[in-house]
């Protein structure tokens, strides 16, 4: 049931410091604040040389950003596919490498055939679902549950950031294991982990504040999403989440791509959300959003107090988001992203829940 709200997507977005705290306390001792995975792997990342990740929409952006956290941590190389190409391209394999699968509902027909075909290649096989009884768990040498609880709305939310929790433990297992990481960097990282349940509490209380930024991006026929790094996908996924819910049309970009093309499109009526958490990369967006701001385009800019302090450029609105570690932004910089979207589609008055053409679980290719 709804709950005192709406609409399930706006119960979902409330949920999550909860189920991802929940999900968290399943993949982390929380009295050591080490990483703790809940089933022992059949293989040793040591011996990984490559890392094939795939899944579809919102699931393959958290492959997306994964793919940072692997080869940061890590140092192992990751490929990320949506599930359908991976599949028909015959994506050349070796055996005993590593093949993620990311779904929600365990029954997405293209990640499930792609699963179906990286075993047979030989692949050792991890699967992040929700549905812990789906075929794709069934079908896969390892199970990681995502603890999101039953997710109703169509757009994905809770899942996602849950999805972004379990592959966060399995990157620093992974950074671990290979000798990457040091024991104080594994208790600095997840000591950043346990804070962001409470940063994405912080973040809903950006919705008051988004919900009058909503009635201005309703007016809008194109909306453009910027961020680099772990902010690129993030950016992917907000453009998602707003056309899939609002009909508005949106691109996501990597903000250094901007100037390959993108740019000519901006003019007064466009809005430009920008991702800009104050981390390494954070002065190289700054540069981009003077880009925008000089040809008039209107910045949405989501940052920190620091970020908004440094960005020297003139927005139309800046939803200042708590501090936190920047290896993990994405799960806290989900929250305002998906609330612009919902609210943006209740200024519309779309049917939330159930957006036309869309299916929650795709079972067909
Ligand atoms: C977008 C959305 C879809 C799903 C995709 C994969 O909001 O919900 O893009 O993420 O269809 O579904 P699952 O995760 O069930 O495999």
């Amino acid at each position: 049931d709804k709950a005192n709200y709406r609409h399930f997507m706006a119960k979902e977005i409330h949920e999550q410091p909860e189920v991802v705290g929940h999900t968290l306390a399943r993949y982390v001792d929380m009295a050591t604040e080490r990483v703790a995975l809940p089933v022992k792997l059949p293989f040793d990342f040591n011996t990984i040389q490559r890392v094939n990740i795939t899944a579809c929409g919102t699931a393959s952006y958290a492959g997306f950003v994964a793919k940072y956290w692997f080869e940061r941590f890590a140092r192992l190389p990751v490929e990320v596919d949506v599930a359908s190409e991976f599949r028909y391209r015959e994506a050349p394999l070796r055996k005993g490498d590593l093949a993620i699968f990311i779904s929600q509902s365990g029954e997405t027909a293209d990640t499930l055939a792609a699963l179906r075909y990286a075993k047979a290649e030989g692949a050792h096989t991890v699967a992040v679902v929700n549905v812990p009884t789906s075929t794709i768990a069934r079908e896969s040498e390892t199970v990681l549950q995502t603890l999101a609880g039953p997710e109703i709305g169509v757009a994905s939310t809770k899942a996602f950031t849950c999805q972004l929790m379990v592959l966060a433990n399995l990157a620093i297992a992974a950074g671990k294991a290979r000798g990457e990481l040091s024991d104080e960097d594994e208790a600095k990282l997840v000591h950043g982990l346990v804070e962001v349940p409470r940063l994405m509490a912080d973040a809903l209380t950006t919705e008051l504040q988004i919900e009058k930024l909503a009635h201005r991006i309703a007016k809008s026929s194109d909306v453009l999403y910027l961020g680099r790094g772990t902010s690129f996908p993030l950016a992917l996924e907000g453009a998602l989440k707003l056309k899939e819910i609002s009909y508005i049309h949106a691109e996501g970009y990597a903000a250094g791509e901007l100037k390959h093309g993108p740019i000519a499109l901006i003019d007064e009526t466009m809005p430009v959300v920008v991702i800009a958490p104050h981390d390494r990369v954070f002065e190289k967006t700054v540069s981009n959003m003077q880009e925008v701001a000089a040809r008039g385009g209107n910045i949405i800019l989501m940052t920190d107090a620091k970020g908004a302090e440094e960005a020297t450029v003139e927005s139309l609105v800046t939803i200042v988001m708590p501090d936190m570690s920047a290896a993990f932004t994405p799960m806290v910089y989900a929250v305002p992203v998906q609330l612009l979207a919902y609210h943006t589609a209740v200024v519309m008055g779309t049917d939330v829940d159930q957006p036309r053409n869309l299916a929650k679980s795709v079972t067909v290719e």
